[in-house]
């Protein structure tokens, strides 16, 4: 009897989780992009909330030539890319004075480690130059890919051909890009605060428990320490700090120089002081909540995302450490990532290495927020952009991810339906 009633116990207890709280106690009610603007609802002290809020300026301002930006760049605003703090549309194509929204990776292949820098272009194309005139001009082409349902159900995927000139004298055949799409500012302070020995103890670089998922951590550079840490932010977790992040976007993508990334004898043109606010603006904001978690079409669609192996990488439930911020410290967060490399085939490969990761390797996405990058026609899924729908972006999915996807195109239709259902109520 003692025992029946313990079992229930745990079983209630079990159901009474709460999937809406995405980000522990930094999850908000404010619908999406609001909710990753402003402070956290955990961020209680003026102090705190001021330091928060005063991240905004240096994030959206757009910089002017007067204040460094170039001489070659992508953009003259962070929030020019991530818009609204949110994910960033694929115009390479634009024209708009303050850059594209997208970044070009280019390099020339080498054995190991990362592509060499290209002659006049460095390791991106710049696409601008100093007079906010567009210099590079950059196709991109579709190619179109068919596919079928068990089922019988037909889908057509497409995937991204880059058209440009090279500079003269450099070679096509070495040349290797990668198009990556702006990723939104959801959790990034959770991120950073998950211990490096959760995200190790859940790697298995020799798949030794045998699932055919490995899991790999991308061991990069500290540029600070010297030293060599796990890499998280990126789309193969190239950096390992939101502040090293941010650094190089303003070196990489804006041509402004900061104590970190520097390649003059000069003052770096964004100080220490404006760097931290902007970190802080990012790693303080809030997380939206999940809607209707309890209702029964996403608490099955949370299932099926489960039973057929989603979860094998985009893990639920993780906890927080941080010793400088307490708001970011001992949290439950389901972020749905492992924050792992993660070999996705061939179809995903991109043939550019950043440090240990490969060409076919990505980190696993967060899906948190992800219901709400869906609502409008720019929002686009996976490094490129090229999934114009949450389902095109599960059907590219292959290497490690092939049997998960499998799973997926073997259920009835009713029944995928319902997992997107659930992954657009994150
Ligand atoms: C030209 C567009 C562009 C600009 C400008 C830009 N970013 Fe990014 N941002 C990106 C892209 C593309 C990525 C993914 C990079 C990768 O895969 O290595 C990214 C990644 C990030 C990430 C990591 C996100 C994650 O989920 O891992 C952070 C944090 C970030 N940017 C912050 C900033 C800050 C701060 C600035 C301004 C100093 C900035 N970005 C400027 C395009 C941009
Ligand atoms: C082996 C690990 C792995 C498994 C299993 C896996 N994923 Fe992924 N998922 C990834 C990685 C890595 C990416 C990023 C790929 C890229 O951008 O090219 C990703 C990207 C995504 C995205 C795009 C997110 C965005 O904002 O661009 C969605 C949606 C997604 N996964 C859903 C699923 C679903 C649903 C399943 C189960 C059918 C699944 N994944 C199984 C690793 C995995």
């Amino acid at each position: 009897m003692v025992i029946f009633v313990v079992l229930l116990l745990f079983v209630n207890l079990g159901q009474s989780q709460d999937f809406s709280l995405l980000g522990g106690e930094l999850t908000s009610d404010l619908p999406g992009r609001h909710a990753i603007q402003v402070a956290a609802p955990n961020v209680v002290t003026q102090e705190r909330r001021d330091l928060q809020l005063s991240g905004f300026t240096p994030f959206h301002q757009i910089f002017s030539r007067e204040e460094g930006v170039g001489p070659k760049f992508t953009s003259s605003s962070c929030g020019g890319c991530h818009i609204e703090n949110g994910k960033g549309p694929l115009d390479l194509e634009s024209k708009r004075t303050t850059g594209s929204s997208a970044v070009i990776k280019i390099g020339l292949r080498s054995s190991n480690g990362f592509p060499r820098p290209v002659r006049r272009f460095g390791n991106q194309i710049p696409l601008f130059k100093r007079s906010n005139i567009r210099k590079y001009k950059v196709e991109l082409l579709w190619e179109k890919v068919e596919g079928r349902y068990p089922d019988g159900t037909r889908y057509s995927l497409r995937k991204p051909k880059l058209s440009f000139k090279l500079p003269l004298g450099v070679n096509p055949k070495r040349v290797v890009t990668s198009i990556r799409m702006s990723p939104p500012m959801i959790g990034m302070g959770l991120l950073e605060s998950i211990p490096d020995e959760t995200i190790i103890s859940l790697s298995d670089p020799f798949d030794l428990n045998g699932d055919g998922i490995s899991g790999r951590i991308n061991l990069v550079p500290d540029v600070e320490s010297g030293s060599t840490k796990v890499g998280r932010f990126g789309f193969k977790a190239l950096h390992p700090s939101v502040r090293q992040q941010s650094a190089a976007a303003f070196f990489g993508d804006m041509g402004l120089t900061t104590s970190l990334f520097n390649n003059s004898n000069t003052e770096a043109e964004i100080s220490d002081e404006t760097l931290f606010r902007l970190v802080m603006y990012l790693k303080l904001a809030g997380v939206p909540r999940a809607r209707l978690q309890n209702e029964q079409p996403i608490a099955l669609g949370r299932e099926l995302f489960q039973s057929i192996g989603c979860s094998d990488c985009h893990k639920l439930q993780l906890n927080t450490s941080s010793s400088n911020d307490p708001e970011l410290d001992s949290q439950n967060i389901l972020p749905y990532t492992d924050l792992l490399l993660h070999d996705m085939g061939k179809g995903l490969s991109d043939g550019f290495n950043e440090f240990s990761a490969k060409g076919s390797e990505w980190r696993t996405t967060p899906l948190w927020g992800l219901g709400y990058s869906v609502a409008d026609v720019d929002r686009l899924f996976l490094h490129d952009g090229r999934a114009r729908t949450i389902e095109e972006a599960i059907l590219w999915h292959g290497g490690e991810a092939s049997r998960a996807r499998r799973n997926f195109k073997q259920l009835s239709a009713v029944e995928r339906a319902l997992v997107l259902e659930f992954l657009r109520s994150l």
